[in-house]
């Protein structure tokens, strides 16, 4: 084979993106060089984080590259190989996603054992979604045996793998939100939170009163999120900042009722994940063998075929997925 497609940026979103911002291209594939590996990718990320790239900002990661194939987490199956550590027929993970093919150094790929799980869990709850609740809960929150425990975006990829962590480190309350009563029912009676709120029907604000008070608060939405938060926090509550998606596309002002953060004696702490490499073992061990018991539930929201990539990237910012949205090229 020579040649593969991806997809590219051809211009710097403005406000919510649109189908116009990319295109798909065909591209001539290299011939391999010692210690490479020619990829097939069976699964592609979509992620919110990818958002903030396209925007021409400094940042912790560097933004997308105008007209260059765009970048994310991928699974594949190594076709050609020229590399003595990883053999033809390998699965891999690595950042060379929202394309069919690609051209790796053998350092470029991790294997993974696609046969224990699904390669694609390897891009949500095995994955940097589900390092990031674990992240988030143990080494910011740092989740106690009793805590009552909020976790907004909760039918998302982080949400949803977080609010079940939360549970099993022992959280005694875990209530969740999101937006439409399918996800929040899902929440209830398949994840065990032991509330869900909808915060489409009305100020999410209202809406948690009586859920509360909080002591540990997982932050996946910003804004009227974070206020509303704010406002049920008890004292000395420690809140993870970990997204903010309700401003990615515009920004939208910061909570007005930040001053309680004083007079409750709150620790908001922002964190991004791939700071954490350090805990990935035991987040590997620890998450790994409950699922493998079938103690996690985790779903996924699947496009098929490279030309729906954008489409489930857009989805993101409406709610499209409940669980992770997938790519799925096989
Ligand atoms: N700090 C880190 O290192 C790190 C790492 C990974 C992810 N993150 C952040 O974690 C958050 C969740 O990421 P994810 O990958 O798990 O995405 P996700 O939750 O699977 O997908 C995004 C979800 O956000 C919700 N949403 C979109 N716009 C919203 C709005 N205006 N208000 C409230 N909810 C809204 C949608 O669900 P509803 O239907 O419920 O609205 C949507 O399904 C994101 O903010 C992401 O940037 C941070």
């Amino acid at each position: 084979m020579t040649t593969t497609r991806q997809i590219q940026l051809t211009r710097r979103p403005q406000g919510t993106p649109t189908t116009e911002d990319f295109r798909t291209v065909h591209v001539d594939l290299p011939e391999l060089a010692a210690g490479q590996v020619l990829v097939r990718n069976t699964h592609l990320s979509v992620d919110p984080y990818m958002r903030g790239r396209m925007n021409d900002v400094k940042s912790y990661v560097p933004p997308y590259a105008l007209d260059a194939a765009m970048e994310g987490g991928a699974v594949g199956v190594v076709e050609e190989s020229r590399s003595d550590t990883v053999p033809v027929g390998t699965t891999v993970l690595h950042m060379a996603g929202w394309r069919e093919h690609a051209v790796l150094g053998e350092g470029e790929v991790r294997a993974v054992d696609a046969e224990r799980v699904p390669a694609s869990a390897y891009l949500g709850v095995l994955g940097m979604p589900g390092l990031t609740a674990w992240v988030g809960l143990t080494a910011i929150a740092q989740v106690r045996e009793g805590d009552t425990v909020f976790v907004s975006g909760a039918a998302g990829a982080v949400g949803s793998v977080a609010g079940q962590i939360a549970r099993r480190l022992g959280a005694a309350k875990v209530v969740g939100s999101a937006g439409s009563a399918d996800k929040v029912a899902w929440l209830v009676d398949d994840l065990g939170f032991d509330a869900a709120v909808d915060y489409s029907q009305g100020p999410i604000a209202r809406q948690l009163a009586g859920h509360g008070p909080f002591d540990v608060y997982f932050d996946n939405v910003g804004g009227d999120h974070l206020e509303a938060a704010i406002l049920h926090m008890a004292d000395f509550g420690r809140l993870a900042l970990c997204g903010a998606i309700a401003g990615y596309d515009t920004p939208v002002p910061g909570p007005r009722n930040l001053m309680m953060a004083i007079s409750k004696r709150l620790t908001l702490r922002g964190f991004i994940v791939s700071d954490h490499g350090e805990l990935a073992g035991d987040f590997y061990r620890t998450v790994g063998s409950w699922l493998a018991a079938g103690e996690l539930t985790h779903r996924e929201t699947v496009m098929h075929g490279l030309d729906r990539t954008v489409e489930g990237f857009l989805g993101l910012a409406r709610g499209a997925n409940t669980g992770k949205m997938v790519i799925d090229l096989t």
